[in-house]
């Protein structure tokens, strides 16, 4: 599953800015599953989005849809450091995305769709982050996608 020229052409258009702030570039050192780092794993999931967005004819706002899927773990520090509390280690899975989202907003001021990206990525696991604009609901898909073959499959 890979985006064809024109839609990597979109993709990379929307997201270029975003990539070049090194802020961004810092997810290249955290680990997410397996030897996955956060970067690839964040544009791993923005593509899944984007191709479930069209093959599905979801209509989704591409730059809601991309930013928000880019930024969804941009919570910048390594949850498997051993020198973080147990307390942060074990509350990781539940409170990263209240963290990517605080940081995504104080570095790149992002609209209301793409914080709820962000705040509503994990649902149900936050049972009350409940993603309701498509765009969320895309990128809650599409994180569980690539989680799954990123840990089962080695993809
Ligand atoms: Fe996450
Ligand atoms: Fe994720």
């Amino acid at each position: 599953m890979g985006l064809n020229q024109k839609q990597q052409e979109e993709f990379d258009s929307i997201l270029k800015e975003y990539l070049e702030h090194p802020d961004v570039q810092r997810m290249k050192d955290y680990c997410a599953h397996g030897k996955i780092s956060v970067l690839e794993h964040s544009l791993n999931v923005a593509a899944t989005a984007y191709l479930l967005d069209q093959r599905f004819h979801v209509g989704s706002d591409r730059k809601d849809l991309l930013v928000g899927a880019l930024l969804h773990d941009f919570y910048l520090y390594d949850w498997h450091d051993a020198r973080l509390s147990l307390n942060i280690f074990q509350m990781h899975g539940y409170t990263h995305p209240g963290s990517a989202c605080e940081n995504a907003k104080r570095i790149f001021g992002i609209n209301e769709v793409q914080q709820e990206v962000i705040r509503c990525h994990m649902w149900p696991l936050t049972l009350r982050s409940v993603p309701r604009h498509r765009e969320a609901v895309l990128v809650c898909i599409a994180d569980k996608i690539c989680a799954l073959k990123e840990t089962v499959f080695r993809w």
